[in-house]
């Protein structure tokens, strides 16, 4: 099998996919939002802690297992684990995870392209409306943006690694880029902007508590796309030359950078477009901030540069954010379907198909479940309060299983496949890490205090969301 696998081309293109997994919805929007409501530079710099000290490591192991086993994370966690069962149920939480994750993430970005239809065409305003949301999210053209979204993923997917995935990400990333930047010079060159600058910089150390330093790391841990056995089978398509330490260190400074520059985006667009914009206002989750909050930012932009000048502004937003999202979705979407291909021996395409039709279920009763469906709208309740099909989704795979993937991936690295064993995997292709300092963080924080924090944050979960 090893020898006619898949690879990257190049290592700047597993660079960018890799980096274009990490840098999503995440970055673009929920980044911002929790930096500016949660002690604006002072959470800046706890994230940024967290992701060198905590997130990194984490990525190192599972980037070293799939290189070193050049499998998908089922197959690795049966080949180093000696087919220990145990082992192999951490590998099926390595694909259940993503292919949960994408069910909701897939949503999300349904929803995004939606409105970047709406705006392209002409219809910014209705955007704006605070009841447009509820009505867009249950009306039945979702299904036509979810076919139309899926189809775009299948169509990168079944190129292949190279021709597909490493293409996109070529292609994506550097888009992605420069319609950030663009936005960040306009936004900034505005009146006010300097408000919004202040309100997202300024640290508050007096809002960091127990629970928004654990919200920082979940962020930090989910935005590099860990715990979703992405890495490990992104990994699984580099060959053993690969400098794999300083490939995930700039994957990790590429999607810290973009998430900092999103949050000189966002905030100061709402302080200079809407100079009376009440802090307080602000939505608590990202989902009300892009669908709810920012478009009526954007329409307010029309009395300065007209309405297809706001409308400019707001579809480049949506199409940054949506370019973000697909490349994530492509990297999530990969992992099951590489698991099937490898598992099974079927081909890319059957195996697309199938895992596609089984998304596309599960995402539309998800879309179904704010209102639509009564059933799937409330659809279990915990913790006093009753949840629709997709809330259980998040909280279980999101908020609990995430961290508890993150906690297997270094046990597993460290204990059962073997520190000797995790080292000389990365040393391959990395001169400079073999015997470096950093290298004696990793082996130290990946075998001691990672999983402790990581499992801390898994029972403290549990405890805490369903009793
Ligand atoms: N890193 C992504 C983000 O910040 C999260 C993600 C990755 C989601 C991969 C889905 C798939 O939005």
């Amino acid at each position: 099998m090893s020898e006619t696998r898949e690879q990257f081309g190049s290592r700047i293109g597993f660079i960018l996919a890799a980096a274009g997994s990490a840098v999503g919805i995440g970055n673009l929007v929920g980044f911002p939002v929790g930096a500016a409501k949660n002690g604006g530079g002072a959470f800046l710099l706890m994230y940024a802690v967290f992701v060198f000290a905590i997130c990194l490591p984490v990525m190192l192991a599972e980037m070293s297992v799939g290189r070193h086993t050049k499998k998908d994370p089922l197959g690795a966690y049966r080949m180093l684990g000696g087919n220990s069962p145990h082992w192999k149920l951490a590998g099926w939480l390595s694909i259940i995870t993503p292919f949960m994750i994408a069910v909701f993430y897939l949503v999300i970005t349904v929803w995004i392209f939606g409105y970047l239809f709406e705006v392209v065409t002409g219809n910014l305003e209705a955007l704006a409306d605070p009841d447009t949301f509820s009505t867009f999210i249950n009306s039945p053209n979702i299904f036509i943006y979810m076919a139309l979204v899926v189809g775009i993923v299948y169509l990168i997917l079944q190129g292949g690694v190279k021709d597909g995935i490493e293409k996109a990400a070529k292609l994506l990333m550097p888009s992605l880029f420069v319609m950030l930047l663009l936005l960040v010079i306009f936004v900034l060159t505005q009146d006010n902007a300097m408000a919004g600058v202040r309100f997202y910089l300024i640290p508050d150390f007096s809002k960091i508590n127990a629970s928004v330093v654990n919200g920082a790391l979940s962020q930090a841990f989910f935005s590099l796309s860990l715990g979703m056995g992405i890495m490990i089978t992104y990994g699984s398509y580099i060959d053993n030359q690969a400098d794999v330490p300083n490939s995930a260190k700039l994957v990790a400074i590429t999607d810290t950078a973009v998430a900092f520059v999103a949050g000189l985006m966002i905030l100061p667009a709402i302080f200079s477009f809407n100079p009376n914009t009440n802090p307080a206002d602000l939505s608590e989750s990202s989902i009300g901030m892009i669908f709810t909050f920012l478009p009526k930012i954007f329409l307010a932009l029309q009395s300065s540069i007209g309405f297809v000048g706001a409308s400019a502004v707001a579809g480049i937003f949506f199409l940054l954010v949506f370019f973000a999202a697909i490349t994530s979705l492509v990297s999530i979407f990969e992992v099951p379907v590489a698991a099937l291909m490898d598992e099974k021996g079927v081909s890319r395409k059957k195996a697309l198909l199938l895992l596609g039709l089984l998304m596309v279920v599960l995402a539309s009763i998800c879309a179904i479940s704010f209102g639509f469906s009564d059933f799937f709208t409330s659809f279990t309740s915990y913790a006093g309060s009753s949840k629709s099909f997709f809330d259980v989704v998040y909280d279980v795979f999101y908020d609990t299983i995430l961290p508890l993937n993150g906690f297997l991936i270094c046990i597993f690295v460290i204990y059962r496949w073997r520190r000797a064993n995790f080292n000389r995997a990365l040393d391959e292709g990395a001169p400079n890490y073999k015997g470096s300092l950093f290298e004696r963080y990793v082996n130290l924080s990946v075998g001691t205090f990672i999983p402790l924090i990581l499992l801390v944050i898994f029972v403290n979960t549990v405890a805490l969301k369903y009793f």
